[in-house]
């Protein structure tokens, strides 16, 4: 039986913990099927790491995830902790990992199921076959840069500031991923940018000009990032991968998974160092949080990114793929993303009905 490595868990805070849960009892069966095996260890991050350790992102944690292969991260974050100062909010674990593991590149993509092309809050004509992948740069940009912070002034007021910065480095390495990941997919880029009005990204729209003389077999586009969320609502299908910074990534990402019907069906990848890191795209959800009405469908096709991009187990994270479709296709639906037709599942049932049709 091959070993395909150490992978670490963090539940994290809100329905983090559940949907970890059903992700992990899928790369269990997974495992099983296609015999293999993996060490699993578990780590706290975000509020409940504040809460027992008094840091969202302590130090064994991060220790632990650099001996890692690849971190199953669940959501951190809850207005428990809303009113904690910024240094020790849960988020920041989720900073602090990305940054640390030196994660730069993230894929997001939304990727509407047939089944749920009713889901959507968009006609649909308008989402039905779209398939995008929103590239958002991680560990630049407005999130980092500095001089940040909130300072006193002398009549006192106060100032608040967070610094766009990018250097050629960062936007020409993200550049390559996105030209490399379009070559596997629909061979077109859109760079999303405000370079008519911040010169940081006139530098990004510059660079990505210049690293895409090395991939001319890809089809290179430039778009506003105001733009670009108008077009993502109003015809969606023109995209195949959206290059853009962190902010702006952050954003549209959530308005793509929109697009698919819920967000709660989209998995993420994280990647540029030794470990990646796999996390549903969705929040920790307090407002249903240990309702059992969770859906547990991004985390589990993170699983299968995280299979695919860190672990080199393309089959089973096919596998894995396949079963949620058919999951679907056989009508149960979690409260999220329930139609008429639906079947209401649970999160732990969707979870065993994955299992169920990955042995089939
Ligand atoms: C995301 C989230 C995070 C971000 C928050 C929780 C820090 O919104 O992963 O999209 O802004 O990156
Ligand atoms: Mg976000």
């Amino acid at each position: 039986m091959s070993d395909i490595g150490t992978i670490l868990a963090i539940p994290g805070d809100g329905i983090g913990t559940e949907v970890v849960a059903e992700g992990l009892k899928v790369l269990e069966a997974v495992s099983k099927k296609f015999g293999f095996s993996f060490t699993l260890k578990e780590a706290l991050a975000g509020g409940i790491a504040y809460d027992k350790t008094g840091t969202p992102l302590p130090q064994k944690t991060l220790d632990m995830a650099k001996e890692s292969d690849a971190v199953l991260l669940g959501a951190v974050g809850g207005p428990k902790w809303e009113d904690l100062d910024y240094s020790v909010r849960p988020e920041r674990a989720l900073l602090g990992l990305r940054a640390e593991l030196g994660l730069f590149a993230n894929l997001r993509p939304a990727k509407v199921f047939p089944e749920l092309a009713d889901a959507s809050t968009l006609k649909k004509e308008v989402v039905e076959g779209i398939d995008i992948m929103v590239l958002r740069e991680l560990t630049g940009g407005i999130y980092f840069g500095e001089p940040k912070g909130i300072t006193k002034l002398e009549d006192g007021t106060e100032r608040g500031v967070n610094t766009l910065i990018y250097t050629t480095g960062e936007i020409e390495r993200i550049a390559r991923v996105a030209f490399e990941t379009a070559r596997k997919r629909g061979k077109k880029v859109t760079s999303v940018d405000k370079a008519n009005v911040l010169e940081c990204t006139e530098l990004w729209r510059k660079v990505v000009i210049k690293v895409h003389k090395d991939y001319q077999d890809v089809e290179l586009g430039h778009m506003y990032v105001d733009n670009c969320a108008m077009q993502l609502i109003r015809n969606p299908k023109q995209f195949d991968v959206i290059l853009t910074t962190n902010l702006f990534g952050d954003i549209l990402s959530d308005e793509a998974a929109m697009l698919t019907g819920s967000i709660g069906m989209l998995p993420s990848a994280s990647v540029g160092g030794k470990c990646g890191m796999y996390e549903p795209v969705h929040g920790s959800a307090p407002d249903i949080a240990g309702q059992g009405k969770a859906n547990p469908l991004a985390t589990i096709l993170s699983v299968a990114m995280m299979l695919r991009y860190s672990l080199n187990c393309l089959e089973a994270a096919d596998a894995i793929e396949t079963a949620v479709a058919s999951v679907l296709k056989e009508g149960y639906r979690t409260p999220d993303i329930m139609d008429d037709k639906g079947q209401l599942t649970g999160t732990a049932k969707m979870g065993d009905l994955v299992v169920k049709a990955l042995n089939q």
